[in-house]
């Protein structure tokens, strides 16, 4: 994964760079380094640990004086986090420096290559083999050295690089990891992400798959890999940059879960017109709607668990058979794709490795992609042949909440759509349907109201050891993001379960004292959810329901109960995610944990 930043202008490059790199550090977090053209040469610093390490080892970038550098914050892939192999690296003079977000494949090869010829290496990275090869390839002449390099190299990155003979001149170049340029009056910028440099502009430049960019303070040129130039034209980003900070909340995750009825309504309200679902992004035909015989839906994570929801509700409206695929798997595993099926991917980030890599494994085979994706112009969002975007704006926690929740939404206007096309949901149902959609915000904003009650109960496991989640359909989806939330931020072991699978096996961990929340929205089930209650009670656990609000039932049966407001059962995993996310949350504030930057993970999985 990886963030990397770099500026050339007319200010100090170090401050611009690791302001830029703080943006970036969903990307990777464990350690960073920062490399800047000097009066004699490039000076840098690495260290290991958050981004705020290195901050005060610079001073703030106040030690590091120079007006042109390059930033890298670091998500181990080849190699430990340690000071060697942190970013940037250099060739053995230190007079050629690299950054890199992405795997150089062949690298092993590459380095046999290079040692032969007496390099040697500092690092375990892949990366050093580029500032190697650079050197060996250099006679001069930066671009052709960088052209030489990119040709003998396999694999993905997004690129910055520095030679010290070229202090006026910041080179970037990329395959299949983002990358990005943007320009202000007083200089040029590169990152992996847009957040890094909104700040300074808004004037933004994607680049593609094997472009090379030559960056100077007051211009900069493209070049494809046939080292022939390019025009490229730049976009207008309207994010507004305070999307990216915390306004006040303790963390990121916190606010963002306070942004879901705003990014619910600017995902559904723009569809929702005059009474009717337009989808104008689908590109498609009633008629050519009505002709899909069935839906694959590839993701992973969180994503992955929206599509869950939406095989239960796409095939309950619309009756269209859908199959549902972790990105990781469909992407080896030979898919039957039948003639008249679609393909969904779902990314907010749009960059992960294997969705990307599912999408092209299915638009080989010549399926047209509908990608529901977050972030604008991201790689998922260029090749997809369609995108439905959930305006959620930038998510900045690892573990994702509003674009989940903006993902359900996108889902269920899909579902919605085809159910009418297909002729499968009555006038009256379709009108009932739209007016819960609409209604979803304001029963989101009420639960997140009862945030004090949920952090109450929090507290009473922060010393937890397992906590199971069990759900029959829908619930059983909710329940497996309603897990991953708690574990991935807690680090408290937690597994979710088809509640009627129970019996068959999970049920023998389950102690005195183990809490298990059930989740119960589905009136055609509540009888059996009961059932599952009782079994788990007898042998010890305490149960905390999730359920609607005329589920009095349930209440009964449970030891600790939270309504969900009334909505559609369709729509219920919108509801009863809210007090799980906040469960999770307080859950791991509660036991001190890094909430925003979860060890181990990163937000956007630009690796396999
Ligand atoms: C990472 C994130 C998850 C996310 C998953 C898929 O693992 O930590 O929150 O659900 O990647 O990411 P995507 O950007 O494709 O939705």
């Amino acid at each position: 994964m990886c963030g990397i930043v770099g500026y050339i202008g007319g200010k100090q490059a170090a401050p611009v760079i690791l302001d830029g790199l703080s943006k970036l550090e969903y990307r990777g977090y464990d350690s960073a380094g920062i490399a800047v053209f000097g009066g004699e040469g490039i000076n840098y610093k690495k260290s290991t640990g958050r981004l705020k390490v290195l901050e005060n080892l610079t001073r703030g970038g106040a030690d590091m004086p120079g007006c042109c550098g390059i930033g890298h914050t670091r998500w181990a892939t080849h190699g430990v986090p340690s000071n060697e192999n942190a970013h940037p690296h250099f060739n053995q003079k230190e007079t050629i420096s690299v950054v890199h977000n992405g795997i150089i494949e062949n690298y092993l090869q590459l380095k046999k290559f290079l040692e032969k010829k007496g390099y040697v290496f500092v690092s375990e990275t892949d990366t050093e083999v580029l500032a190697h090869l650079l050197d060996y390839y250099y006679k001069g002449n930066p671009m052709e050295a960088i052209f030489r390099m990119l040709r003998r190299v396999e694999g993905s990155y997004a690129l910055g690089i520095l030679f010290a003979e070229h202090p006026d001149t910041l080179f970037a170049a990329r395959k299949d990891s983002p990358l990005i340029v943007g320009q202000n009056e007083e200089g040029c910028f590169i990152a992996s992400d847009v957040p890094a440099i909104l700040k300074y502009t808004r004037r933004v430049t994607y680049v593609d798959n094997q472009e090379i960019v030559k960056l100077h303070a007051s211009h900069m040129h493209f070049y494809n890999i046939d080292e022939e130039e390019i025009r490229k034209e730049p976009v207008l980003i309207d994010w507004d940059e305070n999307a990216a900070e915390k306004a006040g909340y303790e963390h990121f995750m916190l606010k963002e879960m306070y942004e879901q009825p705003k990014t619910v309504t600017a995902t559904i309200s723009p569809r929702i017109q005059k009474g009717d679902i337009r989808i104008e992004e689908l590109d498609m035909s009633d008629e050519e709607l009505a002709a899909v015989k069935k839906i694959h839906i590839v993701a992973c994570g969180s994503a992955y668990h929206a599509g869950v929801t939406g095989k239960y509700v796409i095939e309950r409206l619309s009756r269209i058979p859908v199959e549902v695929d972790l990105a990781s798997e469909f992407r080896y595993r030979d898919p039957i794709l039948e003639e008249g099926a679609m393909v969904i991917v779902i990314s907010q980030s749009g960059e992960t490795a294997d969705t990307l890599a599912a999408l092209r494994e299915a638009k080989k085979r010549g399926f047209r992609i509908l990608g529901i994706v977050n972030v604008v112009g991201s790689s998922i969002a260029r090749e997809a042949d369609n995108v439905l975007y959930t305006w959620a704006g930038p998510e900045i926690a690892v573990a994702t909440t509003k674009a989940y929740t903006a993902q359900l939404v996108a889902l269920y206007l899909l579902a919605m759509k085809l159910a009418k096309v297909k002729g499968t949901l009555g006038k009256e149902e379709f009108e009932h349907l739209l007016g819960c959609l609409e209604r979803l915000p304001y029963q989101i904003e009420r639960l997140l109201n009862t945030k004090e009650q949920i952090q109450k109960f929090a507290n009473r496991y922060l010393a937890a050891k397992d906590i199971f989640f069990i759900g029959r359909g829908i619930d059983y989806a909710i329940s497996l993001e309603g897990s991953l939330k708690l574990k991935e931020i807690s680090y408290i072991h937690s597994e979710a379960y088809a509640a009627g699978e129970l019996k068959h096996g999970t049920i023998s961990l389950i102690e005195e004292g183990t809490l298990v929340t059930a989740v119960s929205t589905q009136p055609e089930l509540y009888q059996k959810m009961i059932s599952n209650i009782v079994e788990v009670r007898a042998r010890g656990a305490f149960v905390m329901a999730v359920t609607g609000e005329d589920n009095r039932e349930i209440g009964k049966a449970a030891d600790y109960v939270i309504y969900i407001p009334e909505t559609a059962p369709v729509f219920a995993n919108s509801l009863a995610i809210i007090p799980l996310q906040l469960f999770g949350y307080y859950v791991a504030v509660g036991r001190g944990c890094d909430v925003d930057k979860p060890r181990n993970l990163a937000k956007s999985v630009t690796v396999e």
